[in-house]
């Protein structure tokens, strides 16, 4: 168990996402909920980690699975009620896991009391708690669009302005600029300290500090004065993790975040590296082979960039990813080993490592009729694309490989009816492939890719080099070998992994040749890489 009085602590854990609507439902209703995280607890000891990120569990109309809060104090019935996540924090903390809560402080829902309040009229209290711009029916303020499309500007006819919102017109942007904004955010956040979570997960962070008016939405200019501000009247006063969302992080704006001192957050989740696969300045959909070596170089620049300066997260899958071994892995004939190889290269490296939801089982993508699709990302890009011409393959072979739901399926725990995620009907089809790809199976096989992130996280407790050591990038042109190395004084680690689906000639250079695998995942052969072997060297003590 980790000591979690130690400033640091997050440092050395292993977080695990989960996705309450799929993970487990004990209702029947086809959607999980809190009590079914309590009954997988056990599970998720077995498997090691120390920390559950829970995606949003607050009261919502769910236009946005749940990232559309409209109370920050209660839990949506959906999911059970405020005394359930009192239990499971209980239960969590008995096991030794802290529950990182969801924070969406960028938006909120319409339905949202504030909300309804502010769009009374223009002297209501609350109107300046979000961002309104005067204009006409038909004459919007400016161009702006919304990240789920159509445009970032809804007219509210009471108060003759429109508000703004980033994503869905269902989602308005809460004014930080207004300090009682701000105030009422940290007290919410105190509330929750004092319910006993260890920590918070921090949606779209970086977009708090806008300027409509010039077209700011991203690391705005007041961005770090308000996160010192959040992190010393909230984090501070507690022993906690952070991880702010920062898709428009580079590593000069990630070392402010996670600066040693503690004065913002712990880390962000930064994704570069994640968006690799799609064409330059194109939308995630318009689809892009991997760049292998500028992928590898992409994270060795992070892993160095961060070194002793900031803290990285490691992350491949979240609920907005498609799944990774889809996406850079063989989820054909090679699944379970390129699955592994994934782990493999992620956990070798320095940072707090995030598992999601079923991917420690190495759950695929799924293919579905367009009809079946929930997701609102999903259905608005579908109507664009149909709208401007674009035949109805393509558009579906961009959702099958980018859209959020191959990530939302429920959780396969066995082969039985349902997956074991629900007696029901499951709000998203549970992917067909359950019988072969369930918990159930792979708890009972040591050579699955549960046993393989299993001993990962195991590795990372025993040697303290997977923590703290540097990182150098070895064969940094090569097309399918990605080797680093870690070192820490005398302890050393090599991660060799080869990347596709052929044999690679490689023999271990010299102070290698006998080192100790710690983790492979195939049997070995002289002088060449299996397709996806991949396997980490230790030299140091025993
Ligand atoms: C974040 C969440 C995503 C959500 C969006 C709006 O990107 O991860 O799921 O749709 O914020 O809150």
């Amino acid at each position: 168990m980790l000591d979690k009085t130690k400033k640091d602590w997050w440092k050395s854990a292993v977080v695990y996402q989960i996705y309450p609507k799929s993970f487990q439902d004990t209702t029947g209703s086809g959607v999980g909920d809190i009590p079914g995280i309590i009954r997988r607890l056990d599970y998720l000891q077995t498997l090691g980690i120390d920390v559950i990120w829970l995606s949003p569990v607050c009261a919502s109309p769910q236009v946005d699975n749940g990232y559309d809060i409209s109370d920050y104090r209660d839990i949506d019935p959906m999911f059970g009620t405020l005394a359930d996540m009192r239990r499971l924090i209980a239960e969590a903390k008995r096991r030794g896991i802290g529950i990182m809560m969801d924070l969406v402080l960028n938006h909120t829902s319409d339905r949202h009391p504030w909300f309804v309040q502010a769009r009374q009229g223009r002297e209501n209290p609350y109107h300046d708690y979000y961002v309104w711009r005067d204009g006409q029916p038909g004459r919007l303020p400016n161009g702006m669009q919304a990240v789920f499309g159509g445009p970032a500007w809804e007219w509210v006819p009471e108060v003759g302005q429109y508000y703004f919102h980033q994503f869905a017109p269902q989602q308005p942007d809460l004014n930080w600029e207004n300090p009682a904004v701000r105030r009422e955010i940290y007290d919410m956040i105190l509330w929750w300290m004092d319910q006993g979570v260890e920590g918070f997960q921090l949606d779209v962070i970086d977009q708090i500090a806008k300027d409509p008016d010039l077209e700011i939405t991203c690391n705005g200019p007041r961005l770090h004065e308000f996160l010192r501000e959040l992190s010393t009247e909230t984090f501070q006063k507690g022993c906690l993790v952070t991880v702010g969302e920062a898709w428009g992080a580079d590593i000069p704006r990630a070392r402010l975040c996670s600066a040693p001192d503690g004065s913002e957050l712990s880390m962000v989740f930064q994704f570069e590296q994640m968006v690799l696969d799609q064409q330059p300045g194109k939308e995630k959909w318009d689809l892009a082979p991997l760049p292998f070596v500028k992928m590898k170089q992409s994270f060795a620049r992070w892993q160095q960039g961060l070194h002793g300066c900031g803290w990285n997260s490691l992350f491949l899958n979240n609920h907005d990813l498609p799944r990774i071994v889809s996406r850079w892995g063989n989820d054909g004939a090679y699944r379970v080993r390129s699955a592994k190889l994934l782990a493999i290269m992620l956990h070798g490296m320095q940072g707090t490592p995030y598992i999601y939801q079923g991917e420690e089982l190495g759950m695929t993508n799924i293919r579905l009729p367009i009809e079946q699709y929930q997701d609102l990302e999903i259905r608005n890009f579908y109507q664009k694309r149909r709208a401007e011409g674009c035949p109805e393959e393509e558009i579906l072979r961009s959702i099958y490989a980018k859209g959020r739901d191959n990530a939302r399926t429920p959780m396969q725990w066995n082969a039985g009816p349902g997956a074991g995620f629900t007696t029901g009907t499951p709000w998203l089809p549970v992917n067909p492939n359950y019988r072969e790809i369930n918990a159930q199976a792979e708890m009972a096989d040591p050579d699955s890719v549960f046993a393989c992130y299993q001993k990962l996280i195991a590795l990372r407790k025993r040697y303290p080099v997977f923590v703290e050591g540097d990182f150098a990038l070895h064969e940094a042109e090569h097309p399918r070998l990605f080797v680093y190395e870690r070192s820490l004084g005398e302890e050393k680690l090599l991660v060799v992994c080869n990347f596709g689906d052929e044999a690679t000639p490689w023999k271990a250079p010299d102070p290698w040749k006998n080192a100790q695998v710690l983790i492979e995942n195939c049997p070995r052969q002289e002088g060449a890489l299996q397709p996806w072997e991949a396997r980490i060297l230790y030299c140091g003590k025993q």
